[in-house]
């Protein structure tokens, strides 16, 4: 990631987020079988601290107002247009040099998600879906610091919940102290649904936004709220959803699980898989897509 600067990119790669996502909520099979789950929340080891800064900056810098100026720059979609085979080589640009021999690239992690949710018999829907999920990353080769594609996604514009990670970052957010935007709804309308929400700032709206028409609502709940940790996993947030959102929350509930426990130092056999997925990709997606 050589556009972004050393003070923005605190993470060695990206997987350090999502390796402190596991020992947040580790797989419960796993600690069944092998280690405790003292051993999970030992937070004692030196990749905390670097995922403890980068969500000091995460938490600092996505105000509302940050929010608005790239989504107002994003969704114009008027970067790149590639089919979806051209956009995982693009994602996989996103190389992670602080481990080449054990860890996976971006799209073996996808494929390793949209297998183990294949095996579960699920939709072909959500098997794309899983395919897809991570696909906004790609914002980090357009320039983004690490802070505005990954980390816990939130609400901006109104009070932040402490059922956030590291919700003492907040502090230092200039929204903390805004009177428009630090009550309990903010901008916000109560129960006014999770859409007529912004969300902070990261790829899963931004996924999210290039696949609205070519997916069911229940996919689309899964790209665009599968980090938001404080919602599916927590709980926080319920004054700002409505129905509907309640009715959506167990897919993304569903789907949680494939992307946190699906990573296997085995990487999927992709020539034998092709043939699947060429088919399923040309049933759901236009021949190309814009980013
Ligand atoms: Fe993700
Ligand atoms: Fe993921």
């Amino acid at each position: 990631m050589s556009t972004t600067n050393a003070h923005n990119t605190p993470l060695a790669s990206l997987d350090e987020w999502e390796d402190d996502l596991l020992k947040r909520y580790p797989d419960p099979d796993v600690i069944a079988t092998t280690k405790s789950t003292e051993d999970y929340r030992n937070y004692d080891d030196p990749q905390r601290d670097t995922v403890k800064k980068f969500y000091r900056l995460n938490h600092t810098f996505q105000t509302h107002d940050f929010v608005m100026k790239k989504r107002g720059d994003f969704l114009k979609f008027n970067r790149k247009e590639m089919t979806v085979w051209d956009a995982f080589d693009f994602l996989n640009q996103l190389v992670d040099d602080s481990d080449p021999d054990t860890d996976l690239d971006q799209f073996q992690h996808l494929l390793q998600t949209s297998e183990a949710i294949r095996r579960d018999g699920h939709p072909d829907w959500m098997v794309l879906t899983g395919l897809m999920h991570d696909m906004g990353k790609v914002l980090c080769l357009f320039g983004e610091p690490q802070w505005a594609v990954v980390g816990d996604t939130f609400p901006v514009g109104c009070a932040y919940s402490d059922k956030i990670v590291y919700p003492e970052f907040f502090k230092e957010n200039p929204d903390y102290d805004n009177p428009r935007y630090s009550t309990k709804l903010g901008v916000y309308d109560a129960g006014c649904g999770l859409r007529n929400v912004n969300m902070s700032w990261g790829h899963d709206e931004y996924i999210y936004q290039i696949m609205k028409e070519h997916l069911p609502e229940e996919g689309l709940y899964m790209l665009r709220y599968h980090s938001f940790y404080a919602w599916h996993r927590e709980g926080a947030y319920e004054y700002l959803t409505d129905d509907h959102d309640k009715k959506m929350l167990r897919w993304v509930k569903l789907f949680n699980p494939y992307d946190l426990y699906s990573k296997n130092p085995e990487p999927p056999d992709w020539e034998k898989l092709r043939p699947y997925y060429e088919n399923l990709v040309n049933e759901y997606l236009p021949k190309t897509l814009k980013f």
